[in-house]
């Protein structure tokens, strides 16, 4: 079974279930700004987790791309990737524990074929000091319909991760009751660590059973949630009903929710009963190719050949959705996947120029169901071959100089210059450094770049570290003062004003539009007044849903990135009591209710060029 049948008989599987199937959101979130890259099936469905209504209904359906940045140095493994894509189904106060659990049990044993005896389970334990009640619910449920097909149902307590290590499974134990640390879920982990404001609940895991050996490198005693490989998760309900207060305790969401999620090439990679993802159509094509390339085995290679696959396939898909190679934000991570993969096709003995190869097969592989990626496919193939020669050229002129510097032990600050500089990863540094009798200052290279992490801007430290989404207050107003920005713009420029871009944080707004040429000091006061006069009206921010063909036939309402949008979309219409409307615009929330609670004068502290006819705005509320 191969993981493009997979993924659309799941989603036809949903759609059978009355779920409406949405196309999968960008790389990129958008208005969302503490987090760079959409790292989760849920990320993009916050607001209406959250109690905002979804155009689509209460039912939903997708497969979303997902990229996680900070498991770039986990790649090797057989599991690990930085891209994938996530099925998931949600319930926006619809069907809860009991339908969610039948499907998608059924879905893995009579859609799929998955043996229930390799299937395990997980479920909350409790937590008391958060007054979360342990999930028998869960547990009945899941007991039934084990019961049904005739397999053990046994129940046992583990506790955490190191518990379950200590105690192991019995004869017979099918389903498990861990803590907070492992089944519980919100974007920032466990509930003490959950900022105000994020929504999460206790979830039920799914495990599938490859039967392998226990490595006791992983713990004495193998169980559902050991790492040694032996158990695979291949799916999450999360039953998504409570959220953090401001005071610290947990309140319920406006409607219990279910967020579901299951990585396509785990499910997959059950299906073939094979434990290494790799193995999956989905990656074994690009893994074949590279053994052709190199005349090398992939069970002789395993590090290289997994590095190398996962990240042109990352590459591929972020190009696809805009991300080109540069220094900043996500385009340096499409970068690091590039340098990263060259540096690993050298090992191997891969000449010059072939990644562009390997990309065309993920292309190819993937286009079914992503179309952009077969439109775009001569786009992805020459920014590749573009990155992979002028890094080579970069390494050329990086070698020169560490020639130079070669005489002795290299410094750590000679290592970040390296780095900054020639794009020289450090391991290579250290590398060359040994092959010469010298040592590289690590400890020193680390606190340079720690250095250099915090006084880069923007808070991009944060950002990398975190994948948690903020919609704090602050954010909400900062992006219904944008859309003001973005009509006061318009009324003084013209309606050639389109958004191109967005960034958003709790200090600032960043905003790009279209316009040939810079903005006049006395234009930009004038937008500033505009912004600041809708504040000071108290106007209030409504919402009305309507199909994207009315809506883009409707001239008053600005909106762009049309094709992002599923067929019925929703408006914001900023109107004072008067009757003025300030802004009417297309947009997934989340907004202030009233531009009154926007709190600060609007200001723009600067205007420059973003990129060929894109201007680019910041702005603060001061
Ligand atoms: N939000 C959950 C996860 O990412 C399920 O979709 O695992």
């Amino acid at each position: 079974m191969s993981g493009n049948e997979i993924r659309e008989r799941f989603l036809k599987y949903m759609e059978e279930r009355n779920h409406a199937v949405i196309p999968s959101a960008a790389l990129v979130p958008e208005n969302d700004p503490t987090t760079l890259f959409t790292g989760s099936g849920m990320q993009p469905l916050v607001p209406y987790l959250m109690g905002e209504s979804h155009p689509k209904g209460t039912r939903l359906a997708d497969s979303q791309k997902c990229f996680r940045a900070e498991d770039i140095e986990e790649v090797g493994d057989n599991r690990h990737t930085t891209f994938f894509e996530m099925l998931g189904n949600w319930s926006l106060g619809d069907y809860f524990k009991e339908e969610q659990i039948s499907w998608f049990y059924s879905f893995l044993v009579d859609e799929i074929g998955l043996n229930p005896e390799n299937l395990y389970v997980t479920v909350f334990a409790g937590d008391e000091e958060n007054n979360v009640p342990q999930d028998d619910e869960a547990v009945a449920i899941w007991q039934k319909l084990f019961q049904e097909k005739g397999v053990s149902d046994g129940v046992a307590r583990m506790g955490s991760e190191e518990d379950g290590a200590k105690r192991g499974m019995r004869e017979g134990e099918r389903i498990f009751y861990y803590d907070a640390s492992k089944n519980w879920w919100s974007r920032a982990g466990k509930p003490e660590n959950m900022p105000a404001g994020e929504p999460g609940g206790p979830d039920s895991e799914v495990f599938y059973d490859f039967g392998t050996e226990h490595d006791p490198a992983f713990g004495e005693h193998c169980h559902p949630n050991c790492d040694c490989g032996r158990f695979l998760e291949i799916g999450n309900n999360v039953f998504m009903e409570y959220v953090k207060q401001e005071d610290g305790t947990f309140g319920k969401l406006p409607a219990q929710n279910v967020d579901f999620g299951g990585g396509l090439e785990r499910i997959t990679a059950a299906a073939l009963g094979e434990s290494d993802v790799f193995k999956v159509d989905l990656l074994s094509n690009v893994i074949e190719q590279i053994a052709t390339l190199s005349g090398k085995s992939y069970e002789d290679n395993l590090v290289p050949f997994r590095v190398i696959c996962d990240h042109i396939r990352g590459a591929v898909f972020m190009i696809g959705d805009g991300v080109m190679p540069s220094n900043t934000e996500q385009g340096y991570f499409v970068r690091r996947l590039l340098r990263r993969s060259v540096r690993y096709a050298d090992t191997l003995g891969i000449g010059e120029g072939k990644l562009a190869d390997l990309a065309e097969s993920v292309v190819e592989t993937y286009q079914g169901h992503y179309t952009n990626l077969g439109e775009q496919k001569d786009q992805i193939i020459e920014t590749i071959r573009t990155e992979e020669a002028q890094f080579r050229k970069t390494l050329e002129k990086g070698l020169k100089h560490f020639e130079k510097l070669a005489h002795g032990d290299i410094t750590g600050y000679e290592a970040y210059i390296l780095f900054t500089t020639y794009g020289f990863p450090v391991e290579l540094t250290e590398e060359l450094a040994v092959q010469r009798g010298h040592v590289v200052d690590m400890e020193g290279f680390k606190e340079e770049m720690k250095k250099h992490q915090e006084a880069s801007r923007a808070g991009a430290a944060e950002k990398f570290a975190g994948g948690l989404a903020d919609h704090s207050e602050k954010v909400v107003q900062y992006h219904t003062a944008t859309h003001l920005l973005l009509a006061g713009l318009r009324k003084e420029l013209g309606d050639d004003v389109h958004q191109a871009g967005s960034n958003i944080t709790g200090e600032r707004l960043r905003f790009d539009f279209t316009h040939p040429e810079k903005v006049s000091a006395e234009v930009l006061e004038k937008v500033e007044e505009y912004v600041n006069t809708a504040i000071k009206a108290g106007a209030s921010v409504s919402t009305q849903t309507m199909t994207k063909t009315d809506a883009e036939s409707d001239p008053t309402v600005e909106g762009s990135f049309w094709d992002k949008y599923p067929d019925e979309v929703k408006v914001y219409t900023v109107k004072d009591e008067a009757g003025n409307v300030y802004s009417r615009e297309l947009c997934g929330g989340p907004h202030v209710e009233n531009t009154g609670i926007i709190d600060g004068t609007f200001k723009i502290v600067k205007e420059s060029s973003s990129s060929a006819g894109v201007r680019r705005i910041k702005a603060i509320l001061e």
